[in-house]
């Protein structure tokens, strides 16, 4: 890596990711998002802005007024979303193959309605961000995207893994190239893929799902060249996650390694400014960097923010008590132990022996860790979160389990949760906190996490996922129907409508959300209608089955 980059980085860090600049701005809340002005490109070199803020900053003792603020943002940046521009993915065609595999008219209209929408998510860098790279907290990368849209111009690691689904069934292999090379080139610059294409995300990435990208994309391609070319830098991805965010637990004597979400950075998320800072001002000045790290780890789980993760203080439901590094989640070890599987299999593909089998091992190890750490049922250990996520059948969908029972359980795990007696998709938990990754939001991921799973030999099961993919489909369809637009996640309390709660505005025109679709409407089309009954799954009270600890771990200390 090039000095000149860092130099460049740590002079953009002074705008957009901690000091006295990004601290009087934001504290003066110009904008109703936070987020806005940490995307403004800077009109004029860095150096000249920091010379004008600091003489402004002597100039009022430090304590500048809003309104001299105000003009000093006006007259030295730029209006936000102005660094990218539309781009037509150049590999759009008309009538992809899929599209015949919908029986239902109406929804085969709508399925070509989603398809022509990669062209409005289509975004591309202008030549600026390349020339000035030290003015934009946009990070450049050389090939298109697809953005989710919204509040999020840029790109999103793990939303971008259902988007590619969602291109490869459209046809559009070329346009996934270009998104993987990206976050590749991420990797090799950062050694890590950031939460998003912004400076003010390196400190975070987001669940790992690039190995998964890969093979997906070598699915219908078979470009072993590629891989060829790349694997090292998977390789380097996942190595990241393991120097940085693993953690021994040890149970009855022996110790297991496995996986967290960790941040080692304190200071309010630069996004998220003076929403975390005003949440640290209740709490005595030692306890706001470790409280500002647990939010920015539970940012990249994905699940920014929900109950899942606030098990710390006297409130519930309050992101004061987000303890997300003290937890072991079951998502993120199963995406790494399907990563460790998909790279065994790359390499024995690229007749790379030795490093196959290191990933082998590193699978099973890991499989022999969940499985006495997260699956036991015997342990009582009472520190177990008992509650329901969708999260908790990750470990089906990776296909991360040994035991042939697991399907079953699992399926009769949901049937005594009462899951699938919600008629408009899966709820994310059954707590009500406000936040948005809880009751009563429903999002296409974990739609896809749990339907997926579910694809078991089982007749019952497969039953199960059909219904469940029935009902997000008809959700998704109606409001499409009532509002022309898809959106980022759903209300299912409330017939199924845009969702809300959490930081900001539901957000329209989802990426993900498309992508989900569009892999639902392949899979199940010859059977999937528009006009369906809301499936009523009568649950089948299994009497006396505990549910099974399938969850969390409390890390002792
Ligand atoms: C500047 O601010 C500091 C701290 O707020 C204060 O102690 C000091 O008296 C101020 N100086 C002037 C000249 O107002
Ligand atoms: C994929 O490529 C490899 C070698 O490049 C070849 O051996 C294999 O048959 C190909 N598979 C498909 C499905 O085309
Ligand atoms: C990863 O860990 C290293 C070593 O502790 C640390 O320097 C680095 O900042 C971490 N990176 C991220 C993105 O967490
Ligand atoms: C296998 O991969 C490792 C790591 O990239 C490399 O050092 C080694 O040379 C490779 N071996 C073969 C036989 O290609």
């Amino acid at each position: 890596v090039h000095g000149a980059h860092w130099d460049r980085l740590a002079m953009l860090l002074l705008y957009f990711c901690h000091g006295e600049l990004l601290h009087q701005v934001q504290m003066a809340k110009l904008y109703q998002d936070d987020k806005q002005f940490v995307d403004m490109p800077l009109s004029i070199a860095p150096e000249q802005v920091l010379q004008i803020f600091t003489e402004l900053a002597r100039d009022h003792n430090h304590s500048i007024p809003r309104e001299q603020l105000q003009v000093f943002v006006q007259e030295l940046f730029q209006a936000k979303g102005q660094e990218l521009q539309p781009w037509t993915p150049a590999d759009w065609k008309d009538s992809p193959q899929f599209l015949q595999k919908i029986s239902d008219a109406k929804l085969r209209v709508w399925a070509g309605q989603l398809h022509q929408l990669w062209k409005k998510l289509g975004k591309k860098m202008k030549p600026e961000v390349l020339s000035h790279p030290e003015r934009f907290s946009l990070i450049y990368s050389e090939h298109p995207f697809i953005v989710p849209r919204g509040r999020f111009v840029e790109f999103y690691y793990w939303d971008s893994y259902w988007v590619m689904e969602g291109l490869l069934l459209s046809e559009m292999a070329e346009t996934v190239k270009g998104m993987l090379q990206n976050f590749l080139d991420l990797v090799k610059t950062y050694g890590h893929v950031p939460n998003g294409g912004r400076v003010y995300y390196l400190q975070r990435s987001q669940p790992p799902l690039l190995t998964l990208m890969m093979d997906c994309y070598l699915t219908p391609t078979n470009d072993t060249t590629f891989l060829q070319e790349n694997i090292e830098m998977l390789a380097l991805e996942l190595d990241f996650w393991t120097k940085n965010t693993t953690v021994s637990v040890s149970l009855e004597g022996k110790n297991y390694l496995l996986n967290r979400y960790y941040v080692p950075y304190g200071g309010p998320r630069p996004e998220s400014y003076n929403k975390d800072a005003e949440l640290a001002d209740t709490l005595p000045e030692g306890d706001r960097d470790p409280l500002w790290g647990e939010l920015k780890a539970g940012a990249k789980s994905g699940w920014d923010f929900s109950s899942h993760w606030l098990i710390g203080g006297p409130n519930p439901n309050s992101l004061s008590g987000i303890r997300t590094s003290k937890l072991v989640p079951l998502d993120l070890n199963a995406f790494l132990c399907q990563a460790e599987e998909l790279m065994s299999k790359f390499y024995s593909r690229l007749g790379n022996d030795s490093q196959a089998t290191k990933y082998r091992t590193l699978r099973a190890q890991r499989l022999a860790a969940l499985n006495a750490v997260l699956w036991d049922e015997e342990t009582g250990n009472k520190k177990k979160n008992q509650e329901f996520y969708p999260s908790n059948l990750a470990p089906l969908w990776a296909g991360c389990f040994s035991d042939p029972g697991v399907p079953d359980k699992a399926l009769k795990y949901l049937e005594d949760s009462q899951i699938l007696t919600y008629q408009y998709g899966i709820p994310t938990s059954l707590l009500k906190t406000g936040q948005q990754w809880d009751f009563p939001n429903a999002w296409a991921p974990l739609q896809d996490l749990v339907i997926r799973g579910k694809e078991a030999p089982l007749p019952r099961a497969q039953e199960v996922a059909f219904q469940l993919a029935q009902n997000w489909i008809r959700t998704n369809f109606d409001v499409y129907s009532q509002k022309s637009a898809m959106y980022e996640k759903y209300d299912i309390s409330n017939g199924g409508q845009p969702g809300g709660g959490g930081e900001y505005e539901v957000q329209e025109s989802f990426g993900w959300t498309n992508g989900v679709v569009l892999m639902l409407l392949d899979r199940y089309g010859d059977r999937l209608t528009s006009g369906a009954q809301l499936a009523f799954l009568e649950p089948h009270c299994l009497a006396a089955t505990l549910l099974p600890s399938l969850l969390y771990s409390l890390l002792s200390r």
